[in-house]
């Protein structure tokens, strides 16, 4: 995606607990999975159904989208996020929708289509976009969606990277070329999906790895 290139211009955020600041990856896994056992944090899925809820919901998404995504037309965000062909998985922490990501799935190629992604100002950095997309590949799994596809802004790269997907796409061109929207001045990249993996535990089955291999 290329429009949304640079980040607006917000106030400063309010600096976050200290408590999750600090954090390793692995503290933040144990504590976002412990918040989403209290029901503190949630990850509802939303599309256009019709119903008032799921409006509110849907523009609420938006709003933080044509925030943090500013140089991309807040129309064009609307539409895609109330499209009908569009599911929204949003992130919601104690009460407050604080970000989420709207994407498209083609059941047909068994792929889903990455178009915004974004974490409230004062809520980034404190592992949500990695949660988030943990949260999505639960998704896929679940509903047998085997690979997904997004045109990362540039400056978004980085993020994209770390939360596994590759510039090296290795989807044969024909199961995706015409199912994607095309976003000049951004990146393809693809993150394939394995159903044997619990995405939601990844630090701690590292960490479980690691220490394994320290006895040894
Ligand atoms: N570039 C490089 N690394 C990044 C970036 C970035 N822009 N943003 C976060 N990271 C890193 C973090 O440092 C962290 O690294 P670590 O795991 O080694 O500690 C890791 O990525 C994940 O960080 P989170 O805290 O989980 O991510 P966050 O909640 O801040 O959300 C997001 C990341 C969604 C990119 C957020 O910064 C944002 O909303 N940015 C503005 C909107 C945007 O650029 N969206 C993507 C556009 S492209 C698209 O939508 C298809």
């Amino acid at each position: 995606m290329s429009a949304g290139g640079k980040r607006a211009r917000e106030p400063e955020p309010e600096p976050a607990a200290e408590e999750e600041v600090d954090l390793t990856p692995l503290q933040r896994e144990e504590l976002h999975a412990q918040q989403e056992r209290d029901g503190i944090l949630t990850f509802p899925i939303y599309y256009n159904d019709g119903t008032a809820d799921s409006l509110t919901k849907l523009v609420q998404l938006k709003a933080i989208f044509c925030q943090q995504l500013p140089k991309m037309p807040k129309e064009y965000i609307s539409r895609l996020v109330l499209d009908r062909r569009h599911v929204s998985l949003v992130c919601v922490y104690s009460g407050e929708i604080v970000g989420g990501i709207t994407y498209r799935p083609v059941k047909e190629q068994q792929l889903s289509e990455i178009v915004f992604c974004a974490v409230s100002a004062d809520h980034q950095v404190q592992g949500y976009g990695t949660r988030i997309m943990n949260q999505i590949k639960e998704e896929c799994k679940r509903t047998g969606i085997e690979g997904m596809l997004t045109y990362a802004d540039n400056h978004a790269v980085g993020y994209f990277r770390k939360q596994g997907f590759k510039k090296n796409v290795i989807m044969k061109r024909e199961r995706w070329q015409g199912y994607l929207k095309d976003y000049e001045g951004a990146t393809l990249m693809e993150c394939l999906v394995d159903p044997s993996i619990d995405y939601l535990t990844t630090r701690q089955t590292a960490d479980v790895q690691r220490e394994a291999l320290v006895k040894r």
